[in-house]
């Protein structure tokens, strides 16, 4: 019905992996201060839970884990993948490729297929986390980039497969932000320039905050239109 939509995710249940992370924990608290129940998820607990977040452990390149943290979980409105690894200097062999292949791109789809008819039951959508890296190249993380191409890729694939039963599958592809993993990116003097430059005139690297507005739309029912696409949200880093 017309004009029945709103940007509310209160009382939504909403599960983030990554959650202990700089992006995470910061979509964690944004959907917490708009009433929404949130569980977060780490590999291990290596630092508190944002306040009022349930905690709950998970490595997210082992099908078997996945599974159990689904069932644990129960339903959810909201899945938001946003774990992921860097390994810096080792992309370029296989074994290091794979294992950051795995917790980006497969454990996208094993988070899918674990929480699909929880997801369904609830009308949910799933929100994956891509970067500015699935659309360009970058030669000392291969592997990184790859796989968050492969997101945007999965993102529609899984948007098309899952559209029947009324769950939408969207990315958000963040610019750069002030987090632990790019701590080293804004202290070499030679890359933070190289993004300085790029930006438009009076953008800068961004506080993880900045994409909650996104994120909060994309779990809300004011999107609902929305499925399969990915958000840049990079203060015009694209554009250029
Ligand atoms: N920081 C940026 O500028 C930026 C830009 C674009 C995209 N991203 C993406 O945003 C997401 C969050 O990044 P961040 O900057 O907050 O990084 P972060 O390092 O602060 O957090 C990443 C989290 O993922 C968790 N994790 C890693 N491997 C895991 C596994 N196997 N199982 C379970 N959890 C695992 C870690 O424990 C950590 O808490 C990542 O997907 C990253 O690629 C970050």
């Amino acid at each position: 019905m017309a004009g029945d939509w709103n940007f509310s995710v209160k009382g939504k249940r909403v599960l983030i992996t990554g959650g202990l992370g700089g992006i995470g924990s910061a979509l964690a608290e944004g959907f917490v201060r708009h009433g929404a129940e949130v569980i977060v998820t780490g590999r291990a607990r290596e630092r508190t839970p944002p306040v009022g977040c349930r905690y709950e452990a998970v490595n997210l390149a082992e099908d078997e884990d996945v599974e159990k943290l689904a069932g644990r979980t129960g339903r959810i409105d909201t899945l938001i993948h946003c774990a992921g690894q860097i390994e810096r200097e080792r992309e370029m062999l296989p074994d290091a490729f794979n294992s950051v292949l795995d917790v980006h791109l497969t454990g996208a789809l094993r988070l899918a297929n674990a929480y699909r008819s929880g997801l369904a039951a609830r009308g949910g959508s799933i929100i994956n986390i891509a970067s500015m890296f699935s659309y360009y190249g970058a030669p000392h993380i291969p592997a990184y980039a790859a796989a968050k191409a492969g997101v945007v890729s999965l993102t529609k694939s899984l948007a098309l497969s899952f559209a029947e039963e009324g769950i939408r599958v969207n990315a958000i592809a963040p610019g750069w932000i002030r987090t632990p993993m790019t701590d080293r990116g804004r202290s070499d003097p030679e890359i933070r320039m190289k993004v300085l430059t790029r930006l438009p005139k009076g953008s800068d690297w961004a506080d993880p905050d900045e994409l909650c507005g996104t994120a909060v739309f994309l779990a809300s029912s004011a999107s609902r239109m929305i499925t399969g696409v990915t958000i840049p949200v990079d203060g015009g880093y694209t554009a250029a």
